[in-house]
C-alpha cells in the first residue's frame, strides 16, 4: 500500500470524498485501523482519559506522546499520523519547535495543537522548521479549567463568527489541517466550506471533511460517560474488522454523524 500523505488528504477535501480517522495508541490497533481503511490515525492526548485513566488531558507529557506515536508507526509504517502536542508543550515558538521535533521523530507526519490566534506564529515557525500542523478549534480539553467543563463551543453568533475568523487566520498560517470539536453543525459547515485544508470533526456533524472519534469509544469501551457525538460501532457490527469496517463506511457514505450525533447553533 502507497504511503497516505498530506497532499492525498488535501486531494481527498478536494474530490468531496470523506476522510474517516480515528485515535489509536499502540502498534496492534494502528494495524487493524489501516488495515481496514482508515485514512489517518491521531496519537491524541486523549491517552490521559482513555489509557492513563486520568480526568483530563492535562497530565500527558510529549514523552508520553513520543511513546505511543513510536507504537502505532510501528504497526502502520505506511499510514498518515498525527500526534498531539501535549499541555503546556508549545507556549512559545521556540518550545514548541523542541517538543514537535521529538514527536517527528518518533514517528510522527504532523503535529496537532489547540488554540486559535495566540497559536499563529508558532505554526509559522513549525511549518518553516518542516513540521506540517494540524489546529484544533472549538471544544479545547486542555483549556478544560479555563472554560469551567466540557461544553459546545461556537453556540453564539459573536462566538462563532470568531471561530470561523480564527480558523481562517490558522490556515493563513500555514495549518494543514483542521480538527473542529464539539461546535454546532451549522458553523462547522461554514467554516469548511470557507476553507481549503480539511475539515475532521468530532461532534461537529456531518459536513465535515472528515471525521474522528476516539478509538475506545466507537468500540464502547467508555462506559461511564457516553458523550452525544458517539456511536458504539462494535456493538452493531459484532467484532473489531467489522466495526472499523463500518465506521469508515458510514463516514464516506455520509450517515455517521446523524443528526442525532450533531449539535445545533
Ligand atoms: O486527543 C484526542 O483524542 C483528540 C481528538 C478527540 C480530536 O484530540
Ligand atoms: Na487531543
Amino acid at each position: 500500500m502507497a504511503a497516505m500523505t498530506i497532499a492525498k488528504l488535501a486531494k481527498m477535501k478536494a474530490e468531496g470524498d470523506k476522510i474517516a480517522s480515528l485515535t489509536a495508541y499502540d502498534a496492534s490497533f494502528s494495524k487493524l485501523f489501516s488495515q481496514h481503511g482508515v485514512d489517518f490515525m491521531l496519537v491524541g492526548d486523549s491517552l490521559g482519559n482513555v489509557v492513563l485513566g486520568a480526568s483530563s488531558t492535562l497530565p500527558v507529557t510529549t514523552e508520553n506522546i513520543a511513546y505511543h506515536t513510536r507504537a502505532v508507526r510501528n504497526g502502520a509504517p505506511e499510514a498518515f499520523v498525527i500526534a498531539d502536542m501535549p499541555f503546556m508543550s508549545y507556549a512559545t515558538p521556540e518550545q514548541a519547535c523542541q517538543e514537535a521535533a521529538t514527536l517527528m521523530r518518533a514517528g510522527a507526519n504532523m503535529v496537532k495543537l489547540e488554540g486559535g490566534d495566540w497559536l499563529l506564529d508558532t505554526i509559522r515557525q513549525l511549518v518553516t522548521h518542516g513540521v506540517p500542523v494540524c489546529a484544533h478549534l472549538g471544544l479545547l480539553p486542555q483549556s478544560v479549567n479555563v472554560l469551567g467543563g466540557y461544553k459546545v463551543q461556537g453556540k453564539e453568533a459573536s462566538a462563532a463568527e470568531n471561530t470561523l475568523r480564527q480558523a481562517l487566520a490558522l490556515q493563513e498560517a500555514g495549518a494543514q489541517m483542521l480538527v473542529l470539536e464539539c461546535v454546532p453543525a451549522s458553523l462547522a459547515k461554514r467554516i469548511t466550506e470557507q476553507l481549503s485544508i480539511p475539515t475532521i470533526g468530532i461532534g461537529a456533524g456531518k459536513d465535515c471533511d472528515g471525521q474522528i472519534l476516539v478509538m475506545h469509544d466507537m468500540l464502547g469501551l467508555n462506559s461511564d460517560y457516553l458523550p452525544k457525538f458517539v456511536k458504539d460501532f462494535l456493538a452493531e457490527a459484532g467484532d473489531l474488522a467489522a466495526a472499523v469496517e463500518l465506521y469508515v463506511r458510514q463516514v464516506k457514505d455520509g450517515s455517521f454523524p446523524g443528526p442525532e450525533h450533531s449539535f445545533k447553533g
